[in-house]
């Protein structure tokens, strides 16, 4: 993504960074195409990539999908509260977010959301081995084509609760934050 490197003014930055979610999910090769979920439960944090799905700017959220059955899903059950980061070398912009998140499965919102998706990550649902379980071989594990909306697909929406972008330069960096306690007002931090 091309953002002018005049980071001046809070509010444009806030804008650039629903722009810079709009590219993501419109272009695969995009550096916000994927973002890294943090996850933790009461011992450990983990972390992962996922594809960024869709976001909503007036609700604040952003989604991803994901197998009902993964252990990300359990941790989520444990603690709601996750971060998501993107990165874009190319745009030398750091994006974290941080917010709760919550679980659709088996809904119309699934359903309406299964019915748009591709042939070849709807399989990805249809696995005869749960994700995450030991297997003897990778072979073993075996996808389907079906149409019919999976249960063990979700959908993954996370309800933005904060927002702390960072511009890295040599003429000097430029962090901002934007929080939902304050309506999303930007506030200048330091770097
Ligand atoms: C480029 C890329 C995109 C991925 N997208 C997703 C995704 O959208 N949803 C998902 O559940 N896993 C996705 N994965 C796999 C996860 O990173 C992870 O390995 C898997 O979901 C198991 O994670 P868990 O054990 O923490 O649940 C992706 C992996 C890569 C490398």
């Amino acid at each position: 993504m091309n953002t002018s490197k005049n980071h001046d003014n809070i509010d444009e930055i806030y804008k650039k960074i629903w722009d810079c979610l709009k590219l993501g999910i419109k272009e695969s090769e995009s550096d916000y195409h994927t973002f890294s979920l943090a996850t933790s439960d009461e011992k450990l944090s983990y972390n992962r990539t996922v594809v960024l799905r869709d976001y909503d700017i007036e609700k604040h959220t952003i989604i991803f999908h994901t197998n009902n059955l993964s252990n990300k899903i359990k941790q989520i059950r444990i603690n709601r509260n996750v971060s998501a980061l993107f990165y874009s070398k190319d745009d030398k912009i750091q994006i974290r977010f941080t917010g709760h998140a919550s679980i659709n499965n088996q809904d119309e919102y699934c359903d309406e959301r299964w019915n748009k998706m591709h042939d070849q990550s709807k399989k990805c649902y249809y696995q005869n081995i749960k994700p995450g379980a030991y297997v003897d071989h990778p072979r073993l594990v075996k996808t389907e084509k079906t149409d019919l909306l999976s249960k063990d697909f979700s959908i993954i929406t996370i309800n933005i609760n904060s927002i702390d972008w960072l511009f890295l330069s040599s003429s000097g960096h430029i962090r901002a934050e934007y929080l939902r306690s304050n309506k999303f007002a930007g506030k200048w931090i330091a770097p």
